[in-house]
């Protein structure tokens, strides 16, 4: 297998990094099937808490770098990139921590990977051959992301509004927003872009025409 591109996708919460990611990927796979094209989520690299209790683990910083396991998610890029398999953790948003399960993700030309903190971590930066930062307005990104947590994440509204102005806000600016200026792409309008879509659609069917 020739060269492998790790292409990144940072931006803040509910900004559509997994909308547009899973988009590029899903569009593709149904074109020209999954050989070759890998998707990793930022996600699912925090870190293991099982050994906490629930009360102990509503009290983690969730948007604060040391809530990831980076040195694994760096270790597996790295695999991926050697053409080794590996198993990627998977996380549960409603205990708060990994569950038992893997999954396991093959090598290929391709490899992308979404997350609110990858543009912030030098060591990760140094994987990535192109990166893209969503751009979305940070009201339309909270409007969102109270949807999404109270449908899909088992919190009330009351917490998302704690948690937004305690850590998720602070975050922004403190460590998403300056990683801005490493992004080779800048995408306004979340992950509905169809152009940014695309766009990187056919960057990914370029190179695995290779
Ligand atoms: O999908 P999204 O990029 O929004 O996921 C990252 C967000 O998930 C972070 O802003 C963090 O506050 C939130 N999170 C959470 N509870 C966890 C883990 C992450 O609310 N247990
Ligand atoms: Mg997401």
């Amino acid at each position: 297998m020739g060269k492998t591109t790790i292409i990144a996708i940072a931006g803040a919460s509910a900004s559509g990094k997994s909308l547009f990611a899973s988009t590029v990927y899903q569009e593709l796979v149904a074109e020209l099937g999954g050989q070759g094209i890998a998707i990793l989520a930022e996600d699912a690299y925090y870190r293991d808490q099982s050994h906490l209790s629930f009360e102990q683990r509503q009290l983690t910083n969730y948007d604060h770098p040391s809530a990831f396991e980076h040195e694994l998610l760096v270790k597996h890029l790295e695999q991926l990139r050697d053409g080794e398999a590996v198993q990627m953790p998977q996380y549960s948003y409603k205990t708060h921590t990994r569950v038992p399960d893997t999954i396991k993700v093959n090598p290929g030309k391709v490899i992308m990977v979404e997350g609110i903190l990858l543009l912030n971590d030098p060591n990760l930066r140094k994987l990535f051959d192109i990166s893209v930062f969503m751009d979305t307005p940070l009201d339309v990104c909270l409007l969102r992301r109270m949807i999404r947590d109270v449908e899909e994440r088992g919190r009330t509204i009351q917490s998302v509004a704690d948690q937004y102005q305690e850590t998720v806000r602070p975050a922004f600016f403190e460590f998403i927003l300056p990683s801005k200026q490493f992004a080779d792409l800048v995408v306004t309008r979340g992950g509905q872009n169809e152009i940014a879509i695309d766009l990187i659609k056919s960057k990914i069917r370029q190179l695995l025409a290779e």
